[in-house]
């Protein structure tokens, strides 16, 4: 390609890149699939870094890249940004409206004058101030931001602060997809400031705290403030790893160009240029026309992607907007319809803990009963005990709960000075509150689980699902529907009761028939001879998958060997670390598993038998002779010797004809010359030490 061919290419992709953010985050309708579209933009990434000189800002390849700040500069808004006044209450709307129509009237009684209008906003429609025009939209919950465009490229970008002045956050701003960095289309003013609000979705927002959640770290206490944080790190490489959105609800500074002379259509040429806006504003007729909107979207509030706290009514004609002006630091022309609080405050009676069907235990907070949001809330979950401590959570206290849509109502915070006398941390059992077992926290883990496995009846259904899977002992015909009949009938409390249970038995259940009763039968019976590898996977030991439970079979061979095995002894099995071993001990240590292996081992009850292991058959280099010559660096003779016999190798003093390798360290001697004559494979450390590992 030619230098002039290049640029075209470049220009070309950026053209189409543009396009397909405009297709995906304005009009939410994307063309391509994302593989194609990563596709475009790693072609352009190529070009740009074999033609470093074609490089532009607005470059969609150009989002993250900047360095860390030390801290943010600050940018005066030009025209302040403002906040708006709350209503509460239908009443309060009314009212609100009642003082728009009042003003109007006051202000230019009849028909507006066109001449009044001041650039760049032109209407020339008749102003009768008895129903009033209004965009109805959606009052998000996020961060207020000041978007500034020069000839269509974003060239800053500045939170609200404190209405005057702001942190010029512009690089984390660029890392947001749904910020375009040029404009789409043409026509757009010399310059323009965007105003609008950056939010994280309900989604985003719980993977993020579920994520942090999962690390032990701190989380969020609501949308608004994980998209704050997020916005206002000082690296951006961090906020471009956070999901952040962006609506925009309305223009600033405008100089040289021309802007609708109606809200709504201002939105939607604002949407035109490449800028989000939220796909429920509407302009609706009078207030009549507001309060509908409101109960409207209260009903959908808990299904839409975002968080809102109310919606937003603002007059739609500019003109008029222009007139009203302003009160102190809000506008006369708008106000925040507010749904009913989505927090409140009550106490904490007591704090159960529920085990779940994986054995996790969880704390939930008993509340005395509350309205919040219109929702009596009386459970609030309380996920693990680091969320526990981190609220510093203890009955008796007083707290704020909160509901998000259809999430789960949370605790927020404790109010500390309503704390009473005497009040104790808590702590999470020792023992499984539904069978008694331990309850082992592993290390580095956030959850606490019930160590019960087998026995636990709140875990009964999944263990019993799981022993019977195709990959456990294969057991077909026991699905979840039966599974959950035998459990309720009480036919079964652990996987061995299947084996007793009789066709006439099952045959009396639900959807079971005289025939699928004798096929599960004769599956149970089909699956008493099995391997260990697969009985050891059916216990359903934590952390103990198919790949875990064949090392241990071919590690120990034998079950009792390894009922028997301490945590050290099992962190000698390849791939098994500190926290599968511990649940290893763990639930081998539960007298209640232990018996209902010995039942589905009894030949009058399970009757499970496989063939014996042979240990060194199995082994990776089970049958392989090797011998050590010279000096080796980074292990002991002895100590590979060890390693290599547990792989199941042979060591051998001297070379035969019988020798597979020979390890030769520094200043081997004459066993080399022997290896070569007799064409022995010669291995030296390294090889020896990648041939350990796998
Ligand atoms: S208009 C002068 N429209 O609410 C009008 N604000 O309480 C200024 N907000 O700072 C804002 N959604 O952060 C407007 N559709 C919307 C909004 C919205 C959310 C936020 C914005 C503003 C705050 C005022």
């Amino acid at each position: 390609m030619t230098a002039k061919d290049v640029r075209h290419r470049a220009e070309e992709l950026r053209k189409q890149i543009n396009y397909h953010n405009y297709r995906y985050y304005v009009l939410d309708a994307p063309l391509i699939p994302d593989a194609e579209y990563d596709r475009l933009l790693r072609e352009l990434q190529t070009l740009e870094e074999q033609h470093p000189e074609l490089v532009t800002t607005d470059s969609p390849t150009q989002r993250v890249g900047a360095a860390p700040l030390k801290k943010f500069g600050a940018v005066k808004h030009e025209v302040p940004m403002l906040s708006l006044a709350n209503a509460f209450s239908e009443q309060e709307v009314l009212d609100f409206d009642r003082r728009v129509r009042e003003r109007l009237e006051a202000v230019a009684p009849g028909v507006l004058p066109p001449a009044t209008l001041v650039e760049p906003f032109a209407s020339a429609l008749p102003c009768t101030a008895e129903e009033v025009e209004y965009s109805a939209e959606p009052k998000l919950d996020g961060l207020a931001v000041s978007l500034l465009y020069r000839d269509g490229v974003f060239a800053q970008g500045a939170t609200r602060g404190d209405g005057v002045t702001g942190e010029d956050v512009t690089q984390n701003l660029r890392t947001i997809g749904a910020i375009p960095l040029r404009l789409y289309g043409a026509g757009y003013p010399a310059l323009l400031e965007v105003r609008g609000e950056v939010y994280l979705s309900k989604a985003a927002f719980e993977e993020l705290n579920a994520a942090a959640r999962a690390r032990g770290e701190k989380v969020f206490a609501n949308p608004r403030n994980a998209a704050a944080g997020s916005l206002r790190q000082l690296d951006p490489k961090i906020t471009a790893r956070r999901p952040l959105a962006f609506f925009c609800y309305g223009v600033g500074a405008v100089e040289r160009g021309k802007l609708p002379g109606e809200h709504g259509a201002l939105l939607a040429q604002l949407r035109d240029w490449g800028l989000p806006v939220a796909h429920e504003q509407r302009v609706v007729s009078g207030v009549q026309g507001c309060l509908d909107y409101h109960r409207d979207m209260a009903a959908r509030r808990s299904r839409l992607e975002y968080d809102i706290d109310g919606v937003v009514y603002k007059v739609n004609r500019l003109d008029q907007q222009e007139l009203l002006g302003f009160v102190s630091r809000a506008p006369r022309w708008a106000v925040a319809h507010k749904f009913p609080a989505q927090e409140e405050i009550t106490e904490v009676l007591g704090i159960d803990v529920q085990v779940g069907r994986t054995g996790a235990l969880t704390p939930v907070a008993r509340l005395k009963p509350v309205s919040v949001g219109g929702v009596t809330v009386s459970n609030a979950t309380l996920h693990n005990q680091d969320e526990i401590d981190r609220l510093d959570v203890r009955v008796g206290d007083s707290v704020i709960v909160r509901r998000a849509g259809d999430v789960i109502p949370e605790i927020v915070s404790v109010v500390r000075e309503r704390r009473p006398h005497g009040a104790k941390p808590f702590h999470l059992p020792k023992h499984c509150p539904v069978c008694g077992a331990d309850v082992v926290r592993a290390e580095g883990e956030v959850v606490a689980r019930c160590s019960g496995g087998l026995y636990c009846p709140a875990q009964r259904k999944e263990a019993i699902l799981h022993f019977v899977s195709r990959r456990a002992m294969d057991i077909e015909g026991i699905g979840e529907k039966l599974v959950d009949q035998l459990v309720e009938h009480k036919l079964i409390e652990t996987p061995a009761d299947l084996y007793m249970l009789t066709k006439e038995q099952l045959a009396g259940l639900e959807r079971m028939g005289e025939k699928s009763a004798a096929n599960v039968v004769a599956a149970l019976e089909n699956s008493k001879a099995t391997t260990l590898a697969r009985f050891l996977y059916a216990l359903g030991i934590r952390e103990v998958g198919e790949a875990t439970a064949l090392a241990l079979a071919q590690h120990f061979g034998d079950l009792n060997a390894l009922m028997r095995a301490d945590e050290e002894t099992l962190q000698q099995v390849p791939d098994i670390g500190p926290v599968v071993a511990a649940h290893i001990v763990a639930f081998f240590h539960q007298r209640h598993n232990r018996e209902v292996i010995e039942r589905l081992l009894d030949p009058r009850v399970g009757g499970i038998t496989w063939p014996a292991v042979k240990i060194a058959q199995r082994l990776p280099l089970a049958g392989k002779t090797f011998v050590l010559t010279g000096t080796l660096e980074t292990l002991a003779r002895e100590e590979a010797k060890e390693k290599l016999q547990t792989l199941g190798a042979k060591v051998s003093g001297s070379v035969s004809s019988k020798t597979n390798y020979l390890v030769a360290g520094a200043d081997p001697g004459s066993k080399v010359e022997k290896a070569r004559e007799l064409g022995v494979e010669i291995l030296d450390e390294t090889a020896l030490l990648k041939m350990l590992r796998a």
